[in-house]
């Protein structure tokens, strides 16, 4: 027998050829109609029971969320809904799963919220919803290795574990096997890391960007992607704990080559679902103009999933400088009229999100990237202009995400990079070997970090952060 999974199954044209197929009943009509899933597509195969031929101990067990092998034969389907359906030969229950148990799940077929669905995580990948998501996660994961893997970039894995802190200060989870209850002292009462694991304090990692620049002054073009950490403690539908981030790197190129990169890497991926992910996007589009409906229509978003993405992919990002972008604000209505809750009042103001959504979405209505930001706002690696106020950094926002991509030309002059340390309070001792780069044959080089749960949301249409990641960390959540 041929085991086949039900994407293959809705695909083929072998009619009257027996199969084996394996899923989840999603639901069973009249004692003769299941709906068989087994998450290789959206798509359910409809397999016809014959209930007379069958073990009515069987039978009882077809309930929806009940595991099940299948086999039959291959047929053109005379019901409307679908192309081809399978005759059942035989069926074997594979794992019970009892009514009254299902109706307490959001097995249950009826709309649930997604607050509900992240309540049972461990089952809402058997939801459409997030079945698509997941898929359509895979998919842009692939083709992000893809791309650069065309490119001629080499992946590296930068540590989990660090003793560095890339993006300056406080928003670190510590790692210790330390007893906390009876930690070492020193002589002044202090803890005594020294006889910590690792002998030094150490942290999850915020960004893989500072080893990523290593390798890149060796092997060339690089790029990570790989979990990040934050302690921050920003509830929001954009921001996670924990994260996972591709970080480009890429020897003797500038800013405006590091935009251009960004630019055509988003719209390769991208692309690259809209082949790979059609039935998902189709599905995803029609649950947000669902959802659409339900808001206030100045709440309301302009374009359809796939319009939204095909805006992208067609269109040349808006490069603005932070300057350009400051007096625009400034003369916005939002500003004058006060509504901003952070009113923009002189160059050198860090921008809100209000902000930047204000840019991409009222003002230019298309992906923005904002380069050259004053120096004070941004982080030490980043190469100061001859202007000596603005480093060449640059942020890609995007409609409805805001920030996507943080990134720069960095900073690879010995000496001013030493001295911005100092500035910074960046311990120069312990990011001895990332200045020590510098020594060496250094050279132009820049980067950046995309986050990957903002690309999905951006490609999935979904609004919080927390459905598009497996199980999502944040403040005070971190179950399963
Ligand atoms: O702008 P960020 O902090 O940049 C860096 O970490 C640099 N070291 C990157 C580099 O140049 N190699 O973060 C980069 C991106 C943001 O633009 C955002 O998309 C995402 O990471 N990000 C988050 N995503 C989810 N939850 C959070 N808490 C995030 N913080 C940043
Ligand atoms: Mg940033």
């Amino acid at each position: 027998m041929i085991t086949k999974k039900v994407s293959e199954l809705l695909q083929s044209d072998q009619i009257l050829q027996e199969y084996k197929v394996s899923g989840w009943v999603r639901a069973f009509r009249s004692n003769r109609f299941i709906a068989l899933n087994d998450g290789s597509t959206l798509h359910n195969i409809q397999c016809v029971v014959d209930f007379e031929n069958t073990d009515e101990e069987v039978l009882k067990q077809i309930n929806i969320g009940a595991a099940v092998a299948i086999e039959g034969t291959l047929k053109e389907s005379e019901g409307k809904g679908q192309r081809v359906e399978i005759e059942v030969k035989s069926i074997e229950i594979l794992g019970e799963a009892q009514p009254e148990d299902i109706k307490k799940t959001i097995l249950q077929p009826k709309r649930h919220s997604l607050e509900k669905l992240r309540e049972q995580a461990h089952l809402r990948v058997r939801t459409n919803t997030f079945g698509a998501v997941m898929r359509v996660r895979s998919k842009l994961a692939f083709a992000v290795h893809e791309y650069f893997n065309n490119k001629g970039f080499y992946y590296v894995n930068t540590p989990v574990i660090t003793g560095s802190d890339a993006e300056g200060a406080g928003e670190m989870f510590k790692v210790t096997n330390m007893d906390l209850k009876n930690p070492p002292k020193d002589e002044k009462g202090n803890i005594d890391f020294s006889k910590d694991f690792f002998g030094k304090e150490t942290n999850l990692t915020v960004s893989g960007q500072l080893e990523a620049e290593t390798f890149a002054l060796g092997l060339g073009q690089v790029y990570t992607f790989g979990p990040t950490f934050r302690a921050e403690n920003s509830n929001t539908s954009r921001h996670l704990a924990e994260f996972w981030m591709i970080e480009p790197e890429v020897a003797f190129c500038d800013l405006e080559g590091n935009i251009d990169l960004a630019e055509d890497f988003i719209q390769y991926v991208l692309k690259y679902i809209t082949e790979h992910c059609k039935d998902d996007l189709e599905f995803l589009e029609n649950r947000l103009l669902q959802e659409e409906k339900s808001k206030p229509e100045k709440d309301r978003s302009p374009m359809p999933l796939r319009e939204k993405i095909d805006f992208v992919l067609k269109n040349n990002f808006k490069r603005v400088s932070y300057t350009e972008a400051i007096d625009i604000l400034k003369n916005s209505k939002p500003n004058k009229k006060k509504k901003f809750n952070y009113i923009i009042e002189e160059w050198g103001a860090d921008l809100q999100s209000e902000h930047e959504r204000y840019l991409v979405e009222k003002h230019f209505k298309c992906p923005v990237v904002l380069f050259d930001y004053p120096a004070d706002i941004k982080a030490f690696y980043m190469r100061l202009n001859d202007d000596g106020k603005t480093v060449r950094a640059m942020d890609i926002l995007f409609p409805g995400i805001g920030e996507i991509v943080g990134g720069s030309q960095r900073e690879e002059r010995y000496d001013v990079l030493l001295s911005k340390m100092k500035e910074l309070g960046v311990d120069e001792k312990e990011l001895w070997w990332y200045l020590e780069t510098r020594k060496f044959g250094t050279c132009k080089h820049s980067g950046f970090g995309l986050g990957f749960e903002r690309l999905v949301l951006f490609a999935t249409g979904m609004t919080n952060i927390r459905d598009v990641i497996p199980y999502p960390r944040t403040p005070q959540n971190a179950e399963f």
